[in-house]
């Protein structure tokens, strides 16, 4: 046993394998041993292991200041904040956090002193952040073990079973709209196996929460950056949320960063309001850097045309296995998919066989890096591919 813990897992259990370095998309395990990332990691590691432009812009933000205080002004925070801002397509302020979960805290946090009520309503199905508050709007096995507020949090059923929304509208009249202060869901789930709601669904629950004055916290720490196609997951169902949280990959991964967006009115709120939220590592300017070499190197001509062409052969590729027995269904949008398995599958066996892979109970999750180039991208996808092959039901 070593002498650090396995995360949501019980340790004596725990998968785990001898890391040695990474370079590109390929992870070098023990004895020389190369697999490829298909999974970014945990969905993070979105450019790869060696990027030049991310480290490179850490590089040089070190050398000028590595740390700031929450107080302080720069140009970097400045320039930064209105290049996100732009990309989002939205008008209004960026919070800065240091993860997923802190920034579905504060999101959260801010949603409920704006509107001075607790209820958040969210999905059966959703992941968002380890916190007791993150953890309390999550839907899934991960919640189960700990006490959250679960008096706070409303349940809506799944798209897929109530896809005009009429159950989760009934909930939320019978409910009390004067005790619901936000609705928070992810754009596209991710971990819980990429499920999508249909543009009628996001018409319903939108246009409820402008009438009854419900914020919309989108959850895009994992469908942000390009993961689902476009640099949001929610600019393809035409939403304008309150709030949107990211992380994972507004970084990469090279640093522990993340933001909230929030709308002008959420802004002008605290003009003369007490923000009651921060953290010590506020704006991190090491997070700042990385988050500027990603906001320019993916406004290039050259990642767009590379991300479509990877979509497009990823695509055929899930096509080609939804064929086969082992698999069940395959659910995908951009470089996102969710493979649900007849048997569980075995991270081990990819392992073995060439890639790494977030691998579930009985479904598996792909969202390869986005700068994947078209050679090594062949080859991940082709380890993969006969991986499942070889499989017998
Ligand atoms: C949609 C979503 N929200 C929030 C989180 C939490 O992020 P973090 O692990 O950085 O706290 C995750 C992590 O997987 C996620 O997928």
């Amino acid at each position: 046993m070593k002498n650090y813990f396995y995360t949501w897992t019980d340790q004596s259990k725990a998968k785990h394998f001898e890391f040695e370095s990474a370079a590109n998309h390929i992870l070098s395990l023990k004895d020389n041993k190369k697999v490829y990332d298909l999974s970014s990691l945990s969905c993070q590691a979105s450019f790869g292991h060696s990027c030049d432009e991310i480290i490179q812009s850490i590089q040089k933000q070190m050398v000028s200041f590595s740390m700031a205080s929450p107080k302080a002004d720069f140009s970097l925070k400045e320039n930064v904040t209105n290049s996100l801002l732009k990309l989002l397509k939205l008008k209004g302020k960026i919070f800065y956090t240091v993860s997923g979960a802190e920034s579905i805290e504060n999101a959260l946090k801010m949603a409920r002193d704006i509107k001075q009520k607790k209820i958040i309503v969210a999905r059966q199905k959703s992941y968002h952040g380890a916190t007791l508050g993150a953890l309390s709007v999550t839907g899934d096995w991960r919640n189960l073990s700990h006490e959250t507020l679960d008096d706070w949090t409303l349940r809506i059923p799944e798209p897929k079973d109530d896809p005009d929304a009429t159950q989760a509208i009934s909930l939320m009249n019978k409910c009390g709209v004067q005790k619901i202060a936000a609705i928070c869901l992810e754009t596209v789930t991710g971990g819980n196996g990429v499920f999508l709601a249909d543009q009628k669904w996001w018409d319903k629950i939108s246009s409820y929460c402008n009438k009854k004055q419900i914020f919309l916290i989108l959850d895009e720490v994992l469908c942000g950056f390009y993961r689902t196609g476009p640099p949001f997951g929610f600019q393809d169902y035409n939403l304008r949320p309150d709030f949107v949280t990211l992380s994972k990959s507004i970084t990469g991964g090279y640093i522990p960063f993340g933001a909230v967006y929030t709308s002008l009115e959420v802004a002008k709120y605290y003009d003369d309001h007490v923000l009651s939220c921060g953290l010590t590592n506020y704006a991190h300017p090491l997070g700042l850097a990385a988050l500027d070499a990603i906001l320019k190197l993916t406004a290039s001509k050259d990642f767009l045309e590379n991300l479509i062409q990877r979509e497009l052969e990823f695509e055929s590729m899930l096509r080609a296995i939804e064929k086969l027995d082992s698999v069940k269904e395959v659910r995908y949008k951009g470089l996102l998919a969710a493979i649900d398995m007849h048997r569980p599958p075995s991270f081990d066996d990819f392992l073995n066989n060439g890639n790494y892979l977030m691998v579930g109970d009985k479904t598996i999750i792909l969202a390869p890096a986005l700068n994947y180039s078209a050679e090594d991208f062949k080859k991940a996808l082709h380890f993969f591919k006969t991986t499942l092959e070889n499989r017998n039901g």
